[in-house]
């Protein structure tokens, strides 16, 4: 995939309620723009760089438990990656190559999964190859021209990545395009979502399996009534009326799906898993189900001195039986304050983002259907030494996946990037490269793949990792 810079400027019309502040001033750099200071909202720090070799970026990540604060008042037994929660961001060029070394001073085996990325099966950091604890292990890979976008990190050992993430091993990926259209001076911010259950003295609720709530969480996936941004309850970012500011959200939470929104603000989806559309598109809401991520435009629509939320609004992902009773809750999950000073005039937006190739379906060589269960793929868990489904590198192969059961699965494929062609029969409106897609209940999504390069072993699975772990997973091969 080629991403081409479409010589398409102009103002994006947006709905203005600005009406007579848009007027005066200009603010050519944002990031230096009056009151970011009262910004709460923490910023993973980046990864220091430890090679000076050109487009080379080599890191060390130590996953290690520690104890941190995650709620006021107590402190909490949890892993991190180098110390903290989230780890650092990964910020990376197309075309670098990244050497990563990872030192697992867990007391258990761990991985590092770069979901998302395109990369050779043998460094995915996948169930199939496990670090032991107190062992170390190089990741070696070299970030794929047209693959900007924001992915993130996390761990996948077998049985054990819904625990491990949970405990707070997880963070950002971002790679950037050289001829990214969106302007440079917008501030660039990145919001990982996720939640988790206390219980009075702070340690993490971790149900026994056995007992009621451990059945809850295997079935529900385990969902937590503290909801956090970048690790942070109901942080506080600062806008300017009129300024525009892009947003990378990343669901890393276990189960929950967000259905995200800003009250009174239309937001602009500029892209999601594999990074930007074709162009942007209006949105009211945003659904982000597990292991997605969306690029957003938040334009500050309101006045200055006013305030609104991104929140969360209910989705029922749920079957009956099991659904919790505050499903139908509205989340605050960030507070949006305007800044008390002068809008800035509204800062051109291109119309057109970048060309995304079409999968033809007529290239297609073969359907995989695979019929989703609870906790089951075609009907069967999760073997390590079973392969579920062989196919060429070449190959282009449509996907059917049908959801049988009364409750969401978000699928996922590792390794390589798809487009969605229908979701229950209903042509996907634009396209779009993902690596995840949600399946609703009773529905039937199809995508299509192109499997370019890189032979070996691909996981997939349902990423609602209570799901993940019970085996709702399957080996794809290629060769
Ligand atoms: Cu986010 Cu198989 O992974
Ligand atoms: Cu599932």
């Amino acid at each position: 995939m080629i991403a081409i810079r479409l010589p398409l400027f102009a103002v994006l019309a947006w709905p203005l309620d600005l009406g007579s502040f848009v007027t005066q001033h200009q603010s050519t750099n944002f990031r230096a723009a009056a009151n970011r200071t009262a910004d709460t909202l923490s910023v993973p720090p980046l990864f220091v760089n430890q090679s000076s070799l050109p487009h080379t970026v080599e890191v060390t990540i130590t996953a290690a438990p520690t104890r941190l604060s995650l709620v006021p008042g107590s402190t909490t037994e949890v892993y991190a990656y180098n110390g903290r929660i989230p780890g650092p961001t990964l910020d990376v060029h197309e075309g670098d190559k990244l050497i990563v070394h990872f030192r697992n001073e867990l007391p258990e085996p761990s991985t590092i999964h770069w979901h998302g990325i395109h990369l050779p099966a043998s460094q995915d950091g996948s169930p199939l190859d496990p670090v032991a604890a107190g062992a170390t292990h190089d990741y070696v890979f070299t970030i794929k021209a047209g693959t900007s976008g924001t992915y993130w990190y996390h761990p996948h050992l077998h049985r054990r990545t819904g625990y491990q993430i949970a405990k707070g091993l997880f963070g950002a990926f971002v790679v950037r395009a050289p001829d990214d259209p969106l302007p440079a001076s917008l501030p660039d911010r990145v919001l990982i979502l996720t939640d988790n259950r206390f219980g009075p003295d702070g340690s993490l609720d971790f149900p026994d399996p056995r007992s009621i709530e451990g059945q809850i969480d295997e079935e529900n996936g385990r969902e937590g009534n503290v909801v956090f941004v970048n690790g942070q309850v109901m942080p506080k970012i600062t806008i300017r009326s009129g300024e525009v500011q892009r947003w990378r959200v990343i669901n890393a939470s276990a189960a929950r799906i967000y259905r995200l929104a800003i009250p009174g603000q239309t937001l602009l989806h500029v892209g999601d898993d594999g990074g930007l559309f074709e162009r942007p598109v209006e949105a009211k809401e945003i659904l982000l189900a597990n292991s997605e991520r969306v690029e957003l435009l938040v334009r500050g629509t309101a006045p200055p001195g006013t305030r609104t939320t991104l929140q969360t609004l209910p989705y029922d992902r749920y079957a009956p039986q099991t659904r919790p009773k505050d499903w139908n809750v509205t989340r605050d999950l960030l507070s949006l304050q305007y800044a008390d000073a002068k809008p800035v005039a509204p800062i051109a937006l291109p119309v057109g983002l970048r060309h995304i190739p079409v999968l033809d379906t007529a290239n297609a060589t073969a359907t995989r259907v695979m019929s989703l269960g609870q906790g089951f793929i075609n009907g069967r868990i999760m073997d390590m030494s079973r392969v579920d489904v062989s196919a060429r590198i070449g190959a282009t192969e449509i996907w059917q996946i049908e959801n049988l059961v009364g409750m969401d699965h978000p699928f996922h494929l590792h390794g390589f990037h798809f487009q969605v062609l229908d979701r229950n029969g209903v042509p996907e409106p634009y396209r779009s490269w993902k690596d995840v897609v949600n399946v609703p209940k009773h529905e039937t999504v199809r995508f299509i793949v192109h499997y370019e390069d890189f032979p070996g072993k691909w996981m997939f699975h349902c990423h609602i990792l209570d799901h993940e772990d019970m085996g709702m997973m399957g080996i794809l091969e290629l060769n």
